[in-house]
């Protein structure tokens, strides 16, 4: 089966139907908030809420009203344990609340982040920082904004003058190898921080507030729309490792540090 073409028009509506979705699902979170403790599933180190199930339904709602014969990959109903190759058409790629456990807390650094992908490649994508009033998109000819200005990533040459965003894989990798990258990468740069919001930590790339972005184990929803955000500001993105159904090692930098970084983090992986 042949991908359907897509038109400046048809990648327009695409991303329109993005932010909207995305701003939707953030609304009801927002008005929501006072139920921000009601957990559906708790793990040791993240839990599920409520509010993620049905910001989820929200936006697909708006999506399926437009789109009514695409395909949707959304983090709370996902299959995590079958391998499925993406579909040759278009699919949505949704995590209603990136963040969650710092939504669930009151931390502002949370969002909605929406994708769609084309034969398994972002064509559109929309990131909605709502309590930071932040709206990040981009699409695959387009360029990368926040609130409609351009975005472009930071000049910042090397590892000893970058800020690398990451977070600590506990829930998939309990064996310690995580703190092994992470004191490598901490040793190579100026500063690491963690965040806890993959998708916003991808959009501060590409608005030049850091330079890098590395995790050993995070899902496509994480990053499938702020990964292309990241690429239209001028940066670059790797996947280093498929690690099950919709799980990767990912990298993303402004492209300058990408190879030294990038060795740091393989040469500490290989060292388990
Ligand atoms: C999580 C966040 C976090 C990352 C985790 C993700 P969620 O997403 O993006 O920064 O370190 O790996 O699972 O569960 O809050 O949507």
């Amino acid at each position: 089966m042949t991908a359907p073409a897509l038109t400046p028009e048809l990648e327009a509506r695409l991303l329109d139907t993005a932010v909207t979705a995305a701003r939707a699902a953030t609304d009801h979170a927002c008005r929501n908030r006072h139920r921000r403790l009601e957990v559906a599933q708790g793990f040791a180190h993240d839990v599920k809420l409520s509010l993620d199930t049905e910001c989820q339904k929200i936006a697909i709602e708006h999506i399926l009203e437009r789109f009514p014969d695409h395909a949707i990959l959304a983090e709370e109903s996902a299959d995590t344990a079958t391998a499925t190759s993406p579909p040759p058409g278009f699919e949505w790629i949704i995590d209603p609340i990136d963040g969650t456990v710092n939504f669930s807390h009151a931390l502002p650094f949370w969002c909605c982040s929406i994708a769609v992908r084309l034969a398994g490649r972002s064509v559109a994508g929309a990131v909605h920082a709502a309590d930071f009033n932040e709206l990040y998109t981009a699409s695959q000819s387009g360029p990368a904004l926040c609130n409609g200005k351009p975005l472009h990533v930071s000049d910042v040459p090397d590892l000893a003058h970058s800020l690398v965003l990451t977070g600590l894989d506990q829930k998939h990798n309990p064996r310690g190898e995580r703190y092994g990258v992470f004191h490598a990468i901490a040793d190579a740069i100026q500063k690491t921080r963690i965040i806890g919001v993959a998708a916003l930590d991808l959009c501060r790339v590409a608005a030049g507030q850091a330079e890098g972005y590395f995790e050993s184990g995070i899902y496509t929803w994480d990053i499938a729309a702020a990964g292309l955000i990241v690429e239209r500001a001028g940066g670059r993105t790797e996947t280093l490792a498929a690690l099950g159904p919709h799980r990767w090692c990912f990298l993303a930098t402004n492209g300058h540090m990408h190879d030294p970084l990038r060795k740091v983090v393989v040469e500490a992986l290989g060292r388990g």
